[in-house]
C-alpha cells in the first residue's frame, strides 16, 4: 500500500437518477475504502464525475425539448445531491464535459494519431434524409436479427442481450422512416498494438480479481478488435482534426479520462502536482462487471497508448449487479427503488450496512430482499451491535453515574475480550486492505457478538467481582467499534463517539488506535439513547407492494 491513493468509482451517466443497484456495485465500495485508507493515514481522494457525453443522452434532451448542455446540468446536480445524501463523501465531483477534460481528451487523440495508434477507414452508417442525420447506436431501432425481437436498438439487443451486426428492418428513432446507408469516415484506435502489453501487464498486476484477469486474458487470446471511436453527432468532445468537423469522439473515450482529467484539476487547485501524486499513488478504479471490456481494455490501452504518462490502474475492485427481489433492475420496467426514495424509508446507515453486507469481493450478482434486509437490521445491526452499545453505555450511566470505573484484575474472560480489542485493527485493517469489505464487517459484528456474551457472562448487574473491569474494558470496546465502524456507517460511528463523552470527530481517529485501551478511570460519558429504530413487518409489506407501480 503506498501513502497516496486515488479512488475512483464508475462515471454515472447523467441521465436518470441513482437507484441502490448503482450505489451497491460501485460508489458504496469505493466510498468505505476511501474512508479506511484516509483512516489509515494514507492521502487519499476519492474522485468521480457524470458521464455527460453520448447518443442516449443526447437523443433524451432532445426528447424533452432542452440543450444536452441543460440536460446533463440537472442530473450532474441531482446525483451528487442523491450520493451525498447516502454520504458517499466525494473528495470531487465533476463532470465529463468540463473543458479540462475536453482539452485533455483532444490531447490524448492527438498524442495517440502522433504514436501511430489511430487511423482512418470509411464505413457504411444508416443516415436519416429526414433528419439529416447519420443514424449512430441508439438512434436506429428494428428487429435483432438473432431473437427477432421488435423495436430494438442497432446496438443491443435488451431481449437477447447480443449487439446485432446489423439491425432488421431499420427505422430513425426520431421520425420513424426508413433510413439509408451512407459512407463516411470514422477514426480507429488499433487495439491490436496493445495486445502483448496488456496481456503482460495482467499478468503482473497481483493485486487484479484472478477469475477477471483469466476472461480478458481469453479474450486478448481470441483476438482484439480495433476500435471505432468516432460518432457522427454533435454531442461529444470534437475530433481536433479539421477534416472531421462535425463528427465528435465516441463516450466510451473521452469518459475515463475524465477520471485523470477531473483528479488532475482537483490535486492542482489544491496546490499539489497533480501529474506527479498520480504517478505516484495506488490507482483504484471500483467498477461493476457490466464495464470490465472497457477497464480492463481501452483504459489500459489508451494509457500504453500515451507512452503511461498516467499510470495504469493498481486495483480494479469489480463486483456484480444488484437484483432486486430475485429480479433484473429495470428503470423501464418500474423494477427499481431509487435512492432517494429509499433514504425516505430508511436512516443511510441501515442501506449501507446490508449493501455491504450482502456483497462479495466477486463477479457474483448480489440480491436485495426486503425480508433480509429486515431480518439483518433488526437482529445484527439492532439485536447484535446497537444491543452491545445501549448495554454497555447504559448500565455505566445508571450504575456507575456514567463515569468508567477502575478495573480490577483481569481474569481470564477479562483478559480474552483485552485481547480481542488488541487484535481488531489487524483482524479487520487485512480483509479492508484486500476489499473483502463484507467479511470485514462481519468480523465487527463477531466482535460485538463476543462483548455481548462476555457482559452477559459477567453479569456486572450484580456488582460482584470483577464488575469494575467488565464495565472498563466494555465502554473501551465501544471506542473500538466506534473507529471500526466508522467507514462503514459514518453517521452512526458520530453518535457512538458522542455518546462515550468523546470529542471532534471520530473519522479523525487513526485506524491502529481501534486496538489501544485509551479511555481511563473516570472518564465521563456523554448522554445515551438507543442508536437504531427497529423495521417494521408493516413497513416492509407496504415497500414490497410499491415495487412495479411507480409511473
Ligand atoms: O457504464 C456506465 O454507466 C458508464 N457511464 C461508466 C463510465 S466509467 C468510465 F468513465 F470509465
Ligand atoms: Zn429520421
Amino acid at each position: 500500500m503506498r501513502n497516496r491513493a486515488i479512488v475512483t468509482s464508475a462515471l454515472p451517466y447523467s441521465n436518470g437518477e441513482i437507484h441502490i443497484g448503482h450505489v451497491a456495485s460501485t460508489y458504496l465500495p469505493a466510498d468505505v475504502t476511501t474512508r479506511f485508507l484516509k483512516q489509515k493515514g494514507v492521502d487519499a481522494y476519492y474522485i468521480c464525475a457524470s458521464d455527460d457525453y453520448g447518443t442516449p443522452i443526447l437523443i433524451q434532451s432532445e426528447k424533452e425539448g432542452k440543450s444536452p448542455e441543460d440536460y446533463v446540468a440537472f442530473w450532474n446536480k441531482r446525483d451528487y445531491e442523491d450520493f451525498s445524501a447516502f454520504n458517499i463523501d466525494f473528495d470531487f465531483f465533476y463532470k465529463t464535459s468540463s473543458p479540462e477534460n475536453n482539452e485533455f481528451v483532444q490531447y490524448v487523440f492527438k498524442k495517440l494519431q502522433d504514436a501511430g495508434h489511430i487511423y482512418e477507414s470509411e464505413i457504411i452508417q444508416f443516415y436519416c434524409n429526414n433528419d439529416k442525420k447519420f443514424l449512430p447506436d441508439r438512434y436506429v431501432l428494428g428487429t435483432c436479427p438473432y431473437c427477432k425481437a421488435e423495436d430494438q436498438y442497432s446496438d443491443l439487443c435488451e431481449q437477447c442481450g447480443r449487439v446485432p451486426e446489423e439491425i432488421d428492418n431499420p427505422k430513425c428513432s426520431i421520425c420513424g422512416q426508413t433510413p439509408v446507408k451512407e459512407k463516411t469516415k470514422h477514426y480507429f484506435y488499433k487495439l491490436k498494438n496493445f495486445s502483448d502489453k496488456l496481456y503482460k501487464w495482467l499478468d503482473e498486476n497481483q493485486n487484479l480479481q484472478k477469475d477477471v484477469k483469466k476472461y480478458v486474458q481469453n479474450w486478448i487470446k481470441s483476438g482484439l478488435i480495433d476500435w471505432d471511436i468516432t460518432r457522427d453527432i454533435s454531442w461529444g468532445v470534437p475530433i481536433p482534426l479539421d477534416e472531421a468537423k462535425g463528427k465528435v469522439l465516441y463516450g466510451w473515450f473521452d469518459n475515463h479520462l475524465a477520471y485523470i482529467s477531473s483528479a488532475i484539476k482537483f490535486l492542482n487547485d489544491k496546490g499539489i502536482d497533480g501529474k506527479e501524486f498520480w504517478n505516484s499513488a495506488d490507482i483504484y478504479h471500483f467498477i461493476g462487471k457490466d464495464i470490465v471490456y472497457h477497464h480492463f481494455l481501452f483504459l489500459p490501452a489508451m494509457r500504453l497508448g500515451i507512452g503511461e504518462e498516467y499510470k495504469l490502474p493498481d486495483y480494479i475492485p469489480t463486483r456484480g449487479h444488484l437484483t432486486l427481489e430475485s429480479k433484473k433492475i429495470s428503470k423501464s420496467r418500474n423494477w427499481y427503488i431509487g435512492l432517494k426514495e429509499f433514504l425516505e424509508y430508511y436512516p443511510t446507515d441501515y442501506l449501507r450496512f446490508y449493501l455491504v453486507s450482502i456483497n462479495p469481493y466477486s463477479q457474483d450478482d448480489l440480491n436485495f430482499d426486503w425480508d433480509q434486509f429486515a431480518t439483518k437490521i433488526n437482529s445484527e445491526l439492532i439485536g447484535n451491535l446497537g444491543n452491545f452499545v445501549n448495554r454497555a453505555l447504559g448500565f455505566t450511566q445508571k450504575s456507575f453515574d456514567g463515569k468508567i470505573p477502575k478495573p480490577d484484575a483481569f481474569d481470564d474472560a477479562d483478559k480474552e475480550s483485552e485481547q480481542k480489542i488488541k487484535t481488531l485493527a489487524d483482524d479487520i485493517g487485512k480483509l479492508m486492505e484486500q476489499n473483502h469489505l463484507d467479511r470485514a464487517l462481519k468480523k465487527i459484528l463477531e466482535f460485538t457478538a463476543h462483548f455481548n456474551q462476555y457482559f452477559q457472562h459477567k453479569e456486572p448487574w450484580k456488582n460482584g467481582p470483577g464488575t469494575n473491569s467488565c464495565v472498563f474494558l466494555s465502554v473501551n470496546a465501544v471506542r473500538s467499534l466506534a473507529i471500526a465502524l466508522y467507514s462503514f456507517l459514518p453517521e452512526s460511528s458520530q453518535k457512538i463517539w458522542s455518546q462515550l463523552g468523546l470529542d471532534g470527530n471520530v473519522s479523525k481517529q487513526s485506524w491502529d488506535s481501534i486496538s489501544e485501551i485509551v479511555l481511563v478511570e473516570n472518564h465521563k460519558l456523554g448522554s445515551s439513547s438507543p442508536l437504531f429504530a427497529k423495521v417494521e413487518d408493516v413497513d416492509i409489506k407496504k415497500y414490497k407492494q410499491k415495487l412495479g407501480t411507480k409511473n
